[in-house]
């Protein structure tokens, strides 16, 4: 038995760090967009024991330290299912390292087409539970959609869509390490912080402009190296009307909020040739 599910990328339309937990991690504030880009995830359930993956890319890893792996354990687990052997074989589009949630965006896929192949009948709610326990983005990725995300990120509470729009987003040459940037950051000592509930208010509204103007991320701020590329690309992004620029998540992506998708399909015309870039549409919530 197989199923082909797609894997669909995240952006942070505003991300915050509220304190650093007692178990080390996080506590977030984020709204959070699913995207089509996104990966292509084969999954096959046949007799025996056993995960394997495998990936387009040579240099990610084909074991168990694979998020899809993972997510894959983790739902044979909960579901109290043996004697089965699952394969994963994944095409990866959405960059690596980038802030995009690609191996969230994979482990999720798994979720969801194992769910389906082996007809166990789980919520949506469910998978993300199971998700929870191999990655913070991981139920947003199972949702999909637009939410706001608290806890380690993996506390969700549906928000509207959003107005009609499309996305640019570039990678920057550089990738960003997601527990080093967490490590930098002094919560006490973040300056700017997102207006959240402003964000949350326009998007009840529908403006879109509203939402442009209070897109932010304090990750920013606590690159290592890079700010100057990610600056670069922002204005690349606004000069070719752009409403909003900001990286996503720990990064090093960043993408551009426009209009329409004609307008977001100009500004990738111009910038795609001098860099690794992709226009995309918001993707809805997921249903059984
Ligand atoms: O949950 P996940 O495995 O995706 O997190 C990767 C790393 O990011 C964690 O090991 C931690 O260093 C950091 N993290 C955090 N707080 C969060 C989410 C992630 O500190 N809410």
């Amino acid at each position: 038995m197989k199923i082909d599910v797609k894997a669909f990328a995240k952006l942070n339309i505003s991300l915050d760090v509220v304190s650093r937990m007692a178990d080390g991690y996080h506590e977030m504030l984020m709204v959070m967009q699913s995207v089509d880009l996104c990966d292509d995830v084969s999954v096959t359930v046949e007799a025996g024991d056993g995960i394997a993956v495998s990936t387009s890319l040579r240099y990610l890893p084909a074991d168990m330290r694979n998020i899809a792996a993972k997510a894959a354990g983790a739902f044979l687990a909960r579901a109290g299912i043996r004697g089965r052997h699952v394969s994963i074989a994944i095409k990866k589009r959405i960059p690596v390292c980038a802030g995009l949630g690609g191996g969230s965006a994979d482990g999720a896929a798994v979720l969801r087409a194992l769910n389906a192949l082996l007809d166990t009948r789980l919520t949506v709610r469910e998978l993300e539970e199971i998700g929870a326990e191999v990655g913070s983005d991981v139920p947003f990725c199972v949702r999909c959609g637009t939410a706001l995300a608290t806890g380690r990120g993996n506390v969700l509470e549906d928000l509207p869509p959003l107005p009609d729009c499309a996305f640019v987003i570039v990678k920057p040459q550089f990738a960003v390490s997601t527990p080093e940037l967490f490590s930098r950051l002094d919560c006490a000592k973040i300056r700017n912080r997102p207006d959240t509930a402003g964000l949350v208010d326009a998007l009840r509204a529908g403006n879109l402009a509203g939402i442009a103007h209070r897109m932010y991320n304090v990750f920013e701020d606590a690159l290592p190296r890079g700010r100057e590329e990610i600056d670069a690309i922002r204005g690349e992004l606004l000069d070719n009307h752009a409403l909003g620029a900001i990286m996503t998540g720990t990064g090093s992506a960043v993408f551009g909020l426009f209009d329409s998708y004609e307008s977001a399909h100009g500004a990738w015309k111009t910038l795609s040739g001098r860099r690794e870039c992709f226009a995309a549409r918001a993707v809805g919530k997921y249903e059984v």
